[in-house]
């Protein structure tokens, strides 16, 4: 299985991503995720993405490239992956068909999440994450027991950046929805629906044989 689950910010995609994990075996590779670590590490790379992810814009593509790169040449990749959060723009996605065209693993599917804006904002004001254990919860839609977890809210879930990663996934990212259903790749699911039948959806999707092109 090699996917990319594409969507806005809040579509649900690390939330499935783990499911996926689950079911199929293979790893998810989220650049927010590679990115939020290099910034809790302070590393050089994690320092120069700091200022542009707190602010809800894009890293750069030549960071971004270069961390795809060094994780799809991890052994764990050879068999698959589910990209999460990547490709983010045309060049992200021209230059990732290349790379996989190289290593002789093109992509299976891509997966559109399909989700209202007024319902994004909700999941994104009301997600926490436990600092410790790093489960997800939301305190609208699956609230954490009361005591276990240290709850942080991620620095780009508050409202004022919210409204900036919306306008970047709509200039920048919605292009790619067309880029894909060009070649082929797309399928679309109603991500507005609980966890698990937004699981069954994904899963029966990246199963369908593509469209034939005519
Ligand atoms: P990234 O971490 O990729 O964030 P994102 O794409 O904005 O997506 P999110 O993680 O916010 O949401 P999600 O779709 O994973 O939703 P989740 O499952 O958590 O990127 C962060 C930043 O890093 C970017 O802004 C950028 O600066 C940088 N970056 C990353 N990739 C880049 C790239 N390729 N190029 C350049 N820059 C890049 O769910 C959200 C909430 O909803 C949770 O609380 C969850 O519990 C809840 N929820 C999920 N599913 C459901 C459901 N079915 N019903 C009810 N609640 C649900």
């Amino acid at each position: 299985m090699r996917i990319v689950l594409l969507g806005a910010p809040g579509a649900g995609k690390g939330t499935q991503s783990q499911l996926l994990v689950k079911a199929h075996g293979v790893p998810q590779i989220s650049t927010g995720d590679l990115l939020r670590d290099a910034v809790a590490k302070r590393t050089e790379l994690g320092t120069r993405a700091k200022a542009a992810m707190d602010s809800g814009k894009l890293v750069d593509d030549a960071t971004v490239l270069g961390m795809i790169r060094e994780r799809l040449s991890k052994p764990d990749a050879v068999n698959g992956f589910i990209l999460d959060g990547f490709p983010r723009n045309i060049a992200q996605a021209e230059a990732l068909e290349k790379m996989l065209k190289e290593l002789g693993t093109p992509l299976n599917s891509v997966v559109l999440m399909n989700l209202d804006l007024g319902i994004l904002f909700r999941r994104l004001t009301g997600r926490r994450i436990c600092e410790e254990c790093g489960k997800v919860f939301n305190v609208f839609t699956s609230p954490p027991p009361s005591g276990k977890h240290r709850l942080m809210q991620r620095p780009d879930d508050k409202e004022e950046v919210i409204g900036k990663r919306l306008e970047v996934y709509e200039a920048q990212t919605k292009p790619l929805i067309k880029y894909y259903e060009a070649a082929g790749l797309l399928r679309v699911v109603d991500a507005d629906a609980d966890v698990d039948t937004v699981f069954k959806s994904i899963d029966r999707a990246v199963l369908k044989p593509a469209p034939v092109k005519q």
